[in-house]
């Protein structure tokens, strides 16, 4: 690739030093950067979904170079994840990307017990919200009783692993049950991904698709894709179930044919052409899945679209300035609701960002396996 990985991961490790010590002074759980200071996530407080994004980079950090500074800041971060446990009201099928990678990262890194049973608590919860008629619960309003979405194939990973832990293998069959009725459901014939499918909470009949955070219905939310394509990677990668790879293999062949000249990423990969929205979290997170899929299948025209994807990141979307607290620019929330972010830094952008330089320079420590 045209760029220094190497160079990269320690100008990003000098960088959340600095921004680690900033976040611990403000007592806050970053989402993003604004005008040089983190600020917290605009919604649902220490519940909102990406709480664990940040812990989950301070891991990666301490992999990468062993400091315990690192450390001290995950765990801090960690103390108000779990405190939510209490509040319970706005949990939802996120607790996998904000439990595994912040509690569950400690103990695989630290052997921490206490973490252990954090993550046990967080795979109960995720359990919990499975509707035997086929599928896991998204979200908490009523009327949305039956949606499930794409991103849970991030979330599963949580269910494989309290499988592994316990030897209980319920965690495993309700993970497979659902990833089931993803790949039948959300996966097109072309390799794209629906964002959104509801279901009848009653018998599990399909009844509707929705637009959820892309474009417009029936379109290609970029990010959506990503998590798709690693969420299936990481079923593969968990149960050696052939047609999880096909499905990840399938919409990697969809996502790498819309990177743009650049190596950027659109927001939707139906967005009206001359509409400049990208998304730079959906690149970074689709780079990770890449990568892993080229190590499974020994395909190296994996590694060279993620290569292609990275170097667009590192060449045209990086700050390394102390102007930002983060690194990553251009970085979109969703298509249509701007509350949450557009083209701006947000937390998990910089969290794929790093695992995938980690990967790409052999210090990642896999948080989701
Ligand atoms: N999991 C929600 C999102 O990707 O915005």
């Amino acid at each position: 690739m045209r760029n220094d990985v190497k160079a990269a991961a320690g100008k990003a490790a000098e960088k959340f030093r600095r921004s680690a010590r900033l976040a611990a002074e403000a007592g806050i759980l970053p989402y993003k950067s604004e005008n040089g200071h983190w600020v917290t996530s605009p919604y649902d407080g220490n519940s909102w979904w990406t709480g664990g994004f940040w812990p989950a980079l301070m891991w990666q950090l301490y992999a990468m170079t062993g400091e315990e500074a690192y450390m001290a800041e995950a765990r801090r971060a960690e103390e108000m994840l779990t405190a939510e446990f209490r509040s319970f009201t706005y949990l939802n099928h996120d607790v996998g990307f904000m439990y595994l990678l912040s509690c569950g990262a400690d103990y695989k890194l630290t052997g921490n017990a206490q973490a252990k049973t954090d993550t046990l608590h967080a795979a109960n919860l995720l359990l919990g919200r499975f509707n035997p008629v086929g599928y896991i619960r998204a979200w908490n309003e009523p009327y949305k009783m039956g949606y499930a979405i794409i991103d849970c194939m991030m979330n599963l990973s949580l269910l494989f692993w309290a499988t592994r832990e316990t030897g209980d293998p319920r965690f495993a069959h309700v993970a497979k049950i659902h990833a089931d009725t993803t790949l039948r459901e959300f996966v097109r014939p072309n390799g794209s991904c629906s964002h959104i499918i509801e279901f009848d909470p009653q018998d599990g009949k399909r009844v509707q698709e929705h637009p959820g955070q892309g474009y417009t219905l029936g379109s290609s939310w970029s990010r959506g894709q990503a998590w798709g394509l690693y969420g299936f990677t990481l079923a593969y990668l968990n149960t050696r179930d052939e047609r999880y790879l096909d499905a990840a293999t399938r919409i990697a062949a969809y996502f790498v044919d819309h990177i743009r000249p650049d190596g950027l990423t659109n927001c939707d990969f139906c967005q009206p052409a001359g509409e400049e929205r990208i998304d730079n979290i959906a690149g970074a997170c689709a780079a990770c899945g890449l990568l892993e899929l080229a190590k499974i299948t020994g395909d190296a025209a994996w590694r060279t679209a993620a290569e292609r994807l990275v170097d667009g990141l590192l060449d045209h979307c990086c700050d390394w300035t102390d102007g930002s607290c983060g690194i990553l620019t251009h970085c979109t929330a969703s298509y249509h609701d701007d509350g949450a972010g557009r083209h701006t830094n947000i937390t998990y952008g910089d969290y794929f960002l790093v695992e995938a330089l980690a990967k790409l320079n052999g210090t990642d420590p896999m948080l989701w396996v």
